[in-house]
């Protein structure tokens, strides 16, 4: 028996945070055995690449080295996390997954999909996440509710412009296959986001058994 592979994807600002919570809580009321994890990281040594790829210090990055540390770190993630967990049944709900490559690697950095589909297609070979939720919002708004934060990383001191891109590009994996995403409105306020999560969750649930 395979578990379910959940991810939660979204811009700056889109309420990942408490949403993840709320949803963790939801699964574990309905009985499944669920396994938190987040990309890039969730693994001793995808966290040492997360904070490679983080630090406002790394300026030199290239692009394509940013690409492929993502997928090392996903590498080490499905290996040592993701597909034993499914294996064994437990559903693993991921903060972030390869949707976030295609929108902040492609849509943000500019880099070729079909590349991407490359080492989407080597990392993971038929692996892809059974239900993906979009936390959609202006990408304004999203800045304005991370801004309060201090000290960003190497992604958030990105511009304004680079976080359309995603935004655009998430919509856009998500106009493609509408069969596993769910666009939430994180737009307004925390509760009615969490009403539509749930809303998503328990059809979700119900089909799922
Ligand atoms: P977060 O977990 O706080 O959202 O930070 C992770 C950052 O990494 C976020 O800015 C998005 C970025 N990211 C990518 O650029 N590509 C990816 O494939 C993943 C998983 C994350």
């Amino acid at each position: 028996m395979r578990g379910r592979f959940i991810t939660l994807e979204g811009g700056e600002g889109a309420g990942k945070s408490s949403n993840l919570e709320h949803i963790q809580r939801r699964l574990s009321a309905a009985g499944k055995q669920v396994v938190r994890t987040r990309e890039p990281g969730g693994t001793a040594l995808g966290e040492t690449l997360r904070g490679l790829l983080l630090d406002r210090s790394q300026s030199v990055m290239s692009d394509d080295t940013e690409l492929l540390l993502m997928f090392a770190a996903r590498a080490q993630h499905l290996a040592e996390l993701i597909r034993p967990a499914l294996a064994r049944g437990d559903w693993v709900l991921c903060d972030r997954f390869t949707d976030a490559t295609y929108a902040y690697q492609g849509g943000g950095r500019g880099i070729d999909g079909g590349r991407i589909r490359l080492l989407e297609q080597w990392v993971q070979q038929d692996l892809r996440p059974d239900l993906t939720l979009l936390l959609d919002l202006p990408v304004e708004q999203g800045l304005q509710r991370a801004g309060e934060r201090s000290d960003p990383d190497r992604f958030e001191q990105e511009q304004a412009g680079f976080f359309l891109r995603v935004r655009a590009a998430y919509r856009e994996r998500a106009r493609q296959e509408p069969e596993r995403f769910r666009i939430i409105d994180a737009s307004q306020p925390l509760p009615a986001v969490q009403a539509q999560i749930d809303h998503v969750l328990d059809a979700y649930l119900a089909g799922a058994n």
